[in-house]
C-alpha cells in the first residue's frame, strides 16, 4: 500500500498483513522505526481517538507530528483551498493525515501530492484505518475474521465506519444484519454491491431479532452533524438504546463494538459487561495505526 484513502482499494492480503502487524506493535509498541520522519494531521473536522491515537503512534515509533486539530486555525478559515493546503504541507511532511467534511476529499489530496495519504474520515463515505482497528478487535476477540454475525446497529445512512468495515468483512464469507429506522438505512449502493457478490444480509428496524444470533454487534451514533434538518435528526436519535439486561441471552463470544464517541445507544450500565470491547477497541487503535503508517511508508 502506499496510501489509503478507501478501504475498497485493499486486497485481503493488505488487510490481513495489517492485522497480523497490529498484533506484532502490541507485543512490542515502540520501535523506532520512523526516527527523523515526520507526519501532518489535518483535522477539518473534530476527532479524539483518530487524531490523538495516529499522533501516539507516529511519536511511540520516534516520529513527530505538525498539524492542526481545528480548521479555524488553518489559513484554509482565509479561504485557501483544500488543493493549496496539501501542496504546501505536503512541502514539509513524509505523510498526511487527513480528516475532511467532504467525500472524496482524501483521494483528491491523493491525487496533487506525491506524499502517502491517510484518509482520517472523508463525510460519510469512509474511515478506513478505524476499520483496520475494528478489523483487529474482531480478531482478537473471536480468533477469526471468517464466517461471523455481524450486526450493525444505529445510523448505517451516515456512518462511514459501517460503509468501510462491511467492505473489508466481504472478504471473509460474513453473514450481516443490518439495523436502522427507515430514514437511516444503508445507501442504496451498498446493498446492490452485497446482493451482486452473494453476501448474505438483511435489513431490519428491530434489534431484539439479531441479539442471540451476533458474533458481533457494532453500535453506531445517529450523527447530528450529518443532518440537514434538525427535526429529522429529533425523530430518530433516541431509536436504539442496549442495556446490559438485553444481553442475557446473547452468544458467550458476542463482543460488542463502537467505533465511538457514543451518546445514549450504549448505556453505561453495558461497560461493566464482560462482553463490553469498545474500550479495548480504541486502544486497538494505537497498534492498527502504527501499523498502517509503518506499511504506507515501507517501514514494515
Ligand atoms: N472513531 C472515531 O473516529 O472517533 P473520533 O471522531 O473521536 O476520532
Amino acid at each position: 500500500m502506499n496510501k489509503l484513502v478507501s478501504i475498497s482499494d485493499c486486497s485481503k492480503e493488505d488487510i490481513l498483513n495489517i492485522v497480523n502487524l497490529a498484533e506484532q506493535f502490541e507485543k512490542h509498541p515502540n520501535p523506532h522505526l520512523l526516527d527523523g520522519k515526520l507526519v501532518a494531521t489535518l483535522f477539518f473536522e473534530p476527532s479524539t481517538r483518530t487524531r490523538l491515537s495516529f499522533e501516539t503512534a507516529v511519536q511511540r515509533l520516534g516520529g513527530r507530528v505538525i498539524g492542526f486539530s481545528d480548521a479555524a486555525t488553518s489559513s484554509s478559515s482565509k479561504g485557501e483551498t483544500l488543493h493549496d493546503t496539501i501542496k504546501m504541507v505536503s512541502n514539509y511532511v513524509d505523510l498526511i493525515v487527513m480528516r475532511h467534511p467532504v467525500e472524496g476529499a482524501a483521494r483528491y489530496a491523493s491525487e496533487i501530492t506525491n506524499v502517502p495519504v491517510i484518509n482520517a474520515g472523508d463525510g460519510s463515505n469512509q474511515h478506513p484505518t478505524q476499520t483496520m482497528l475494528d478489523l483487529y478487535s474482531i480478531k482478537k476477540t473471536q480468533g477469526t475474521l471468517e464466517n461471523l454475525t455481524i450486526s450493525m446497529v444505529g445510523d448505517l445512512k451516515y456512518g462511514r465506519t459501517v460503509h468501510s468495515l462491511l467492505m473489508a468483512m466481504r472478504y471473509f464469507n460474513p453473514t450481516y444484519h443490518f439495523v436502522a429506522p427507515q430514514e437511516l438505512r444503508l445507501p442504496a449502493q451498498y446493498p446492490e454491491y452485497m446482493r451482486a457478490n452473494n453476501i448474505k444480509f438483511d435489513e431490519l428496524e428491530d434489534m431484539n431479532p439479531v441479539l442471540p444470533v451476533s458474533d458481533i454487534l457494532y453500535m453506531t451514533r445517529v450523527q447530528q452533524e450529518r443532518f440537514t434538518d434538525l427535526v429529522e435528526y429529533e425523530k430518530v436519535k433516541n431509536t436504539y438504546t442496549l442495556r446490559s439486561s438485553m444481553l442475557e441471552s446473547t452468544k458467550d463470544n458476542l463482543r460488542i463494538l463502537h467505533p465511538l464517541p457514543r451518546i445514549n445507544e450504549i448505556a453505561a450500565d453495558v461497560d461493566d459487561n464482560p462482553k463490553a470491547y469498545y474500550f479495548e477497541q480504541a486502544r486497538n487503535g494505537v497498534f492498527a495505526r502504527q501499523a498502517v503508517i509503518c506499511s504506507i511508508l515501507g517501514m514494515c
